[in-house]
């Protein structure tokens, strides 16, 4: 069995507010490995996000372990969370969460810029490209669409050449033709060996994922492989013709 790149056993997390105690996270476990494609649904409130924060290491669980390619995390502090943030991970929101008065190519550097990494221009305008956005680098996002500006978010993720990308609800904002394209640049990128994971509502984005994991009161419910994903290359090629076909009506 290869590796595991994320593992976490029995995590909790409890949020207390007053006198009320909400268990957003009821000792979870789970392992994923490199490669992999994971989407995660469940109802609203039942963990989700709360899940995605702690396997981002933006938060702490209440309890249990976590390791991150087989280091120990859980415990580390903000400094040392960030730096394997930065190490491992990529993310990706719901709502872009770009720099408005910033290009494109700007906002994707950000994150080499905490690093203090080199030749970050080139670096950026690279992302840029892999996304297919190479024409639009001096842009800035009120001058993109919902899906070019997602596009920009994803460069942004990838440009540390992390290990693992995560987003939570990443289409949401997006109709289902742009949910599509954006489907298709995570699938290429797991094709290239990024372990995605991403949250999502919706089922028929669930099935571009290999692996489907539902929450249910702040536990795994459901844990189940995607016996032939959607390929959203081939849903996009279909649209396309049919569109043409829309166009050309026959004699
Ligand atoms: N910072 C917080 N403080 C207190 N309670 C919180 C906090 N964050 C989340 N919760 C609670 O934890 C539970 C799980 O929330 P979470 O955001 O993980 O749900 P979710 O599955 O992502 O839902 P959605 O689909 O609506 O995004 C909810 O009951 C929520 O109210
Ligand atoms: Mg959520």
């Amino acid at each position: 069995m290869p590796k595991p790149i994320i593992e976490v056993r029995k995590i909790s997390k409890r949020y207390v507010m007053g006198d009320q105690v909400v268990n957003a996270l009821r000792d979870v476990d789970l392992v994923i490995e490199p490669g992999e494609f994971v989407a995660i649904m469940g109802p609203s409130g039942s963990g989700k996000s709360t899940f995605m924060n702690l396997i981002g290491c933006l938060d702490r669980p209440t309890s249990g372990e976590y390791f991150l390619n087989e280091e120990e995390v859980a415990g580390l502090d903000d400094n040392k969370l960030a730096e394997i943030r930065n190490r491992y991970l990529g993310f990706v929101f719901q709502n872009f969460n770009l720099l408005p008065r910033t290009s494109a190519q700007k906002n994707v550097e950000l994150p080499l810029m905490y690093a203090g990494a080199k030749g970050r221009g080139e670096r950026a305008k690279k992302a840029l490209v892999m996304v297919g956005l190479g024409n639009r680098m001096d842009h800035t996002p009120a001058m993109l669409s919902g899906g070019q500006q997602q596009r920009v978010a994803i460069a942004r993720a990838i440009v540390n050449d992390p290990m693992v990308i995560l987003g939570d609800e990443p289409t949401g904002n997006l109709d289902s033709r742009t949910s599509e394209e954006i489907l298709a640049v995570f699938q290429e990128l797991n094709r290239n060996g990024k372990t995605v994971i991403i949250v999502t509502h919706e089922e028929d984005v669930a099935q571009h994922c290999k692996r489907i994991i539902r929450f249910r009161d702040g536990q795994i419910r459901v844990d189940e492989r995607v016996e032939s994903p959607t390929d959203a290359r081939t849903v996009l090629d279909s649209m396309n013709l049919s569109e043409e076909a829309k166009l050309q009506p026959t004699a």
